[in-house]
């Protein structure tokens, strides 16, 4: 079977600091998996680079039967346009560390925005949407406030909720909660078990060793650009193989 969503021998550089050095990674279908590392180690450039936020020097990265960030015809193959590439990356929602959301429009207006804009959804479809998702991730009754109005937990879970309305077929997230003060972490966490559970495909980049736990069915460990360890996830946190695991483990514990 092959992965919904898979990229093969990344590779990266800023100027002459070789960043990702020939990564792999496969994802199926409705499976969550954790990326953790050392701060510098590439994780958020890994992301990056499965949605050509950041285009890789060389690799390539497919999701579903297509391609990310290139065409191809009779043979040839052709970087994607950026009209093209908005397309593919709607396909794969992502979420920052810090919410990226438009701080003078309503938590609503953040959601239903790319569905009106990139989807060509009526402003009454794209409303009623809105709001049954902003329901499910409990903030009914904050859809009209604005971000600088609503904690930081809640600004994520808006966030969320933008990226769950697009339908995605895969939701990126990069290090959702270190932003966060500690007592709203687990808010977000739940949502993103919820979703989880629901059968979302994920990557998580995160710090949240017990998320990890908990929630990921398989653990990526990440050290200077490539990929030393990875497994089912309890199986890697519990007895971790590679000593640079075992280091990261100890201090984040
Ligand atoms: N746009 C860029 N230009 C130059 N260097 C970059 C750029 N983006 C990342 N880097 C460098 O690439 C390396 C990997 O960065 P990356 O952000 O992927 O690490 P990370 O594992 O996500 O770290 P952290 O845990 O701190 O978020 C770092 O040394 C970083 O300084
Ligand atoms: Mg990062």
């Amino acid at each position: 079977m092959t992965a919904m969503l898979q990229a093969s021998r990344i590779w990266k550089s800023f100027g002459d600091h070789v960043v990702l050095k020939g990564v792999d990674l496969a994802v199926e279908r409705g499976e969550v998996v954790a990326v953790l590392g050392p701060s510098g180690s590439g994780k958020s450039t890994l992301l990056r680079c499965l949605n050509f936020l950041e285009t890789p020097d060389s690799g390539s990265v497919t999701l579903g039967d297509e391609r990310i960030g290139v065409l191809e015809k009779q043979g040839t193959l052709y970087e994607s346009t950026p009209v093209q590439l908005a397309a593919q990356r709607a396909r794969m929602g992502m979420v920052f560390q810090r919410f990226n959301l438009f701080g003078h429009m309503s938590a609503l207006d953040n959601v239903t925005a790319p569905l009106r804009i990139v989807r060509g959804m009526s402003p009454s479809d794209a409303r009623q949407r809105g709001e049954a998702i902003l329901t499910r991730v409990g903030l009914a009754e904050h859809a009209q406030k604005r971000p600088p109005q609503l904690s930081g937990g809640q600004q994520q879970r808006v966030a969320i909720a933008r990226a769950i309305a697009m339908e995605p077929e895969a939701i990126l997230f990069d290090e959702p909660t270190s932003a966060l003060d500690p007592e709203l972490v687990h808010e977000v966490l739940d949502v993103m078990a919820d979703l989880a559970r629901e059968g979302m495909t994920m990557v998580v980049v995160t710090h949240e060793i017990g998320f990890a736990r908990h929630v990921a069915s398989r653990v990526l460990f990440m050290d200077d650009g490539a990929i030393v360890e990875e497994g089912d996830a309890r199986a890697v946190l519990d007895s971790p193989a590679n000593p640079r695991t075992q280091a990261f483990l100890a201090k984040v514990r």
